[in-house]
């Protein structure tokens, strides 16, 4: 092993879990409806207990709120609605208390309108912020080309001031920003650097392979100067002290990966990828453009990432995020077995090699909603509705792809307790409460040893007992089986088995294992084991063993 990567070896966030907090949904302390910080302050212990490393905290900067907060009109000020400077300070402190880092959301691929920057670089083509912003030439009614918006219409704005149009690659009030302005990234790295100062333990950046784009030639993500950018801005400000850093990446392939999460530490820790989520999309499709789960290739994905990147970058792991879908939901079985998949599919992804994710809400398995489409928030959706109605798709066909994917199925408030507004909010929650909170809340999963809650906790704890989990190579099992997914980790002196049922039919191991009693059982879904080669439905355990013991 060269030096550089004994040194990575040693980086804390190898054994840590890492928390995701959507703030608007997680608590509210002061009845306006929509959590915020001093609400999080309060759910510490509750964190705590659950045994996570850091909270990554999605977007609090100052905002119009256009985009939940991904449209930010300050970098250096807390939103009002989530409170102040003062409180997040507060945070930043209180959670290290608990040994929790705060982990920023940095949207550095795009600005708000209302950013000041933005403000000046539209009065003039001479303003010396024009160029922080991407703006082509043209005439009002002929846009540059026809490259598309994420959220809907085209990528292109017209501005009658300086009479040429700015490139967005979401709404109209996330105007790109240019990277290839020396001047732009220079301001970027300061004010991460005041963040850093104020004690930070990592971030997370938004789309970051999307900074690098080229409009003229329809580029967007992997830009040719991508990865020279991400250098730059590493050395210029993350490397300076011990960060976690994750970078959102939907084009992310293995081998980009492993640029991104070179040990040598020249980016970035890791990234989301996003291979495994877009399994249930059809080549050249959209995301609600409905189709059933490939179980083998999603053996396959994971498989991959796992062996492509052993010693060569950093898995991230998650099934959730603020932009998803509810995995429950999603992969396992929300109803007869919520508890049973919910379980299966946290011990499937925790025995792997990564720093695990988990998002609000997940650890009490929270599943989807169904509401009407007036119910809905967020931006994504509401265009979705709008743009499918106009093409002349049936409703019901429309809303089965908003129940299915609609980002606000992960932004319903977090479940407390069963009381008024799951115990999120005193007033009126800016989203509607998912109506199953009586049933699922932390209240009665927090003590409850066979909860949802517990077995996250445990998993938790189970990897940073043994180093197998942040160090185990990996290696899948009966890889052609339709309907187990199980897969061994190995080091030097210990092994770690996980073998689970993706399944509602019960099932036999493939007939060729024989019965191995030298494991001892770490966790399961299930009271106990009851037939050792029969797996029920969602069964999922995990052994391990010491090899000296053999
Ligand atoms: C990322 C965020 C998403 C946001 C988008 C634009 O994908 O996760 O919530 O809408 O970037 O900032
Ligand atoms: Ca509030």
């Amino acid at each position: 092993m060269k030096k550089e990567e004994k040194i990575q070896e040693k980086k804390w966030w190898k054994n840590a879990v890492i928390y995701q907090i959507y703030p608007r949904s997680f608590s509210d302390s002061n009845g306006d409806g929509i959590g915020d910080l001093q609400g999080i302050i309060s759910k510490l212990d509750y964190l705590e207990q659950l045994g996570i490393d850091a909270i990554w905290l999605s977007p609090v900067c100052r905002s119009p709120q256009d985009d939940n907060g991904y449209d930010i009109s300050d970098y250096q000020d807390i939103d009002p609605i989530f409170g102040s400077l003062k409180d997040m300070e507060e945070l930043i402190a209180k959670a290290k208390e608990h040994r929790i880092r705060i982990i920023m959301d940095l949207v550095l691929n795009h600005s708000s309108d209302e950013h000041y920057w933005f403000q000046e670089a539209k009065k003039s083509r001479e303003n010396p912020y024009h160029d922080y912003y991407i703006w082509r030439d043209g005439v009002k009614g002929t846009p540059p080309n026809q490259m598309k918006a994420a959220f809907g219409g085209l990528a292109w704005e017209w501005v009658s001031e300086v009479e040429q149009y700015y490139f967005h690659q979401f709404s109209v009030k996330q105007p790109d920003l240019n990277w290839e302005n020396p001047k732009l990234r220079k301001e970027i790295y300061d004010m991460i650097n005041w963040w850093i100062e104020k004690g930070v333990g990592g971030f997370r950046l938004d789309v970051i392979d999307q900074i690098a784009k080229e409009p003229d030639r329809q580029i967007t993500s992997n830009g040719p100067r991508l990865h020279e950018f991400l250098k730059e801005l590493s050395k210029e400000t993350f490397q300076k002290a011990d960060l976690v850093t994750v970078g959102e990446a939907w084009s992310a392939t293995t081998e980009f990966a492993k640029l991104y999460s070179n040990p040598d530490n020249s980016e970035l820790s890791m990234v989301f990828q996003f291979e495994h989520i877009c399994l249930d999309q059809e080549e050249g499709k959209e995301k609600w453009d409905l189709s059933p789960l490939p179980f083998l290739k999603l053996k396959e994905v994971f498989s991959r990432w796992q062996k492509e990147l052993y010693q060569k970058g950093w898995n991230s792991l998650f099934w959730n995020n603020h932009d998803l879908p509810r995995i429950v939901s999603r992969w396992g079985n929300d109803e007869v077995y919520r508890v049973e998949s919910a379980k299966m599919l946290a011990i499937l992804l925790h025995g792997m090699q990564g720093t695990p994710y988990i998002y609000q809400g997940e650890e009490l398995g929270m599943t989807n909603v169904a509401y009407p489409i007036e119910e809905y928030q967020d931006i994504e959706t509401k265009n979705l509705y709008q743009e499918r109605l106009e093409k002349g798709y049936p409703k019901d066909e429309i809303m089965r792809s908003i129940y299915a994917k609609s980002r606000d199925n992960a932004r319903t408030p977090m479940q407390w307790n069963s009381q008024k507004n799951a115990g999120f909010t005193e007033g009126t929650p800016w989203i509607k409460v998912n109506p199953n909170y009586l049933e699922i809340n932390a209240q009665s999963q927090i003590e409850d040893a066979d909860s949802i809650f517990a077995c996250y906790k445990n998993l938790i704890r189970l990897r940073k007992e043994y180093p197998v989990f942040a160090d185990g190579e990996f290696q899948m099992l009966w890889e052609q089986d339709e309907h187990i997914f199980a897969y061994i980790r190995t080091t030097k002196e210990e092994q770690l088995a996980v073998i689970c049922n993706f399944f509602e039919q019960t099932i036999s191991f493939p007939q060729t294992q024989k019965e191995d009693t030298s494991w001892k059982l770490l966790i399961c879904n299930y009271k106990e084991i009851d037939q050792p080669m029969i797996l029920r439905p969602y069964e999922a355990r995990m052994y391990w063993k010491n090899k000296k013991d053999v």
